[in-house]
C-alpha cells in the first residue's frame, strides 16, 4: 500500500477562533487542494460553471467547486465520467469538488420527484422517463464522480413545512446516512457529510446532530434551510446545530450564499458555504457590490465610466467599465460571462476578508462595517 492512502482524505485544522463570536478560521486539506474555511463554493452544476472557466477560476484562487450528482449523473452519465477518469479529469479542474447527492436538486427545484423509504422517485426533465434514486445509487454515481467531498442523500422538505412529516425526514435521513455509508467505495479517497435536517424544531435539530455524531465521519452539513424562512427562524437553527456539532470537524450551511447570511452564519460558526445566487444573479445582469447589487441593465449605468467596484481586482473590473457592461447586458453570454467572474471574485474576496478579520481578533468589528455599508442607503 503506497503511503499517500493513509492520509486521511479530509483533515481540518483550526487556526484562529474568533474571541467573541463562535466564528473560526482553518484549513481543510483534500486530495486536491488545501481550503482555507470559511469558504464559500461556487456551484459548477453540470460539470463547468456557466460563464468562467477552470483557469478563470484558479486566477481567481477559488480552492473548491460544487457539483451535482443528479445533473452529472444523468448527463454526460457515469459510463462517459467513467471512462474519463473522473469529474477533476473530464473537465480540466485540478483542485477539490464537492458533490450533492442529487435529493434535493429534484425535490425543490424540479418538483418532479416522490419520495418513499427506497428513495426519490422522479420523472427525467429530459425524456420523461421514471428513476429511482436511492442512497446506493446516490453513493456510486458519486464514487465515480470522484469529488473529494460528497454528500449523503436526505430526505429534504420544504422550510414552510411544519407537523410529522419534518420529524419523517429528519429520521428517514439518519436512516439513508447509514445505507450511504454501507453503500460507500472509496472512504479512502472521498468523505462523505451527513446532512442535519429537522425543519425549525429545535427538538428535531437536537436529536438528529446527537444520531449523526454518532457515525464516523470526517464533516457535517446543515441542511433544509433558506427556502423562504424568516431570518429570525433561519439564524437560530443554524446556531443549534453548530453549539451540538463536534468543533474539530467542518460544518457546511448548505445553499446559502447572501453576502449578509454569509457574515452571520460564519459568526455562528460555519465553515463552509454554496450557492447559486452569484453566478445566476449575474446572467440577469446583476453585479454584487458591498451595497448589495447594481442592475446593469438600468440605463443609469450608460453614462458611468466607472468600473463595477474600483476595490476589486477581478478581469472584469480591470478592463471593464459599468457602461460598457450595460452596452452588452442584453448579449446574454459575453455580458454574464464578465458579471459571474465578478460575482464570483467578489463572494471570494468577502470570504478571504473574514478570515483575515478573525485571524487579526477583529471580527465583530468587520460585522459591524459590513453590515452598515450593506444596509447604508435601504434605510
Ligand atoms: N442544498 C440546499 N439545501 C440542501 C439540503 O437540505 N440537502 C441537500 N442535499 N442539498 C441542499
Ligand atoms: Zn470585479
Amino acid at each position: 500500500m503506497s503511503t499517500t492512502s493513509k492520509v486521511p482524505p479530509l483533515t481540518y485544522r483550526i487556526i484562529a477562533e474568533c474571541s467573541t463570536t463562535k466564528a473560526r478560521v482553518g484549513v481543510m486539506s483534500l486530495r486536491h487542494s488545501d481550503v482555507d474555511t470559511p469558504v464559500f463554493m461556487p456551484v459548477g452544476t453540470q460539470g463547468t460553471m456557466k460563464g468562467i472557466l477552470p483557469d478563470q477560476l484558479i486566477t481567481l484562487d477559488c480552492r473548491i467547486l460544487l457539483g451535482n450528482t443528479y445533473h452529472l449523473g444523468n448527463r454526460p452519465g457515469t459510463k462517459i465520467l467513467e471512462k474519463a477518469g473522473g469529474l477533476h479529469k473530464f473537465m480540466g479542474w485540478p483542485r477539490s469538488i464537492l458533490t450533492d447527492s442529487g435529493g434535493f436538486q429534484m425535490v425543490s427545484l424540479l418538483q418532479l420527484a416522490e419520495i418513499d423509504e427506497k428513495g426519490v422517485n422522479f420523472k427525467s426533465p429530459y425524456d420523461g422517463s421514471e428513476c429511482m434514486l436511492t442512497p446506493e445509487h446516490s453513493i456510486q454515481i458519486q464514487n465515480v464522480i470522484g469529488g473529494d467531498i460528497m454528500m449523503q442523500l436526505d430526505d429534504v422538505v420544504k422550510t414552510t413545512t411544519r407537523g410529522p412529516r419534518v420529524e419523517e425526514a429528519m429520521h428517514r435521513t439518519v436512516r439513508w446516512l447509514d445505507r450511504c455509508l454501507e453503500a460507500h467505495q472509496r472512504d479512502d479517497d472521498q468523505s462523505v457529510f451527513p446532512i442535519v435536517q429537522g425543519g425549525l424544531e429545535p427538538e428535531l435539530r437536537e436529536k438528529c446532530v446527537a444520531e449523526l455524531t454518532k457515525r464516523k465521519v470526517r464533516g457535517y452539513a446543515v441542511g433544509g434551510l433558506s427556502g423562504g424562512e424568516s431570518k429570525d427562524e433561519f439564524w437560530p437553527t443554524v446556531h443549534i446545530c453548530t453549539d451540538l456539532l463536534p468543533k474539530d470537524k467542518p460544518r457546511y450551511l448548505m445553499g446559502v450564499g447572501f453576502a449578509a447570511d454569509l457574515v452571520v452564519c460564519v459568526a455562528l460558526g460555519i465553515d463552509m458555504f454554496d450557492c447559486v445566487f452569484p453566478t445566476r444573479t449575474a446572467r440577469f445582469g446583476c453585479a454584487l457590490v458591498e451595497s448589495g447589487q447594481l442592475n446593469l441593465k438600468h440605463k443609469k449605468y450608460a453614462l458611468d465610466m466607472r468600473p463595477i467596484d474600483d476595490k476589486c481586482h477581478c478581469s472584469t473590473c480591470k478592463s471593464y467599465t459599468r457602461s460598457y457592461l450595460h452596452h452588452i447586458a442584453t448579449m446574454e453570454a459575453v455580458s454574464s460571462s464578465l458579471l459571474s467572474i465578478h460575482n464570483v471574485a467578489y463572494q471570494l474576496r468577502l470570504m478571504a476578508d473574514i478570515r483575515q478579520s478573525i485571524t487579526e481578533d477583529r471580527f465583530p468589528d468587520f460585522i459591524k462595517k459590513f453590515m452598515s455599508a450593506h444596509y447604508e442607503g435601504r434605510k
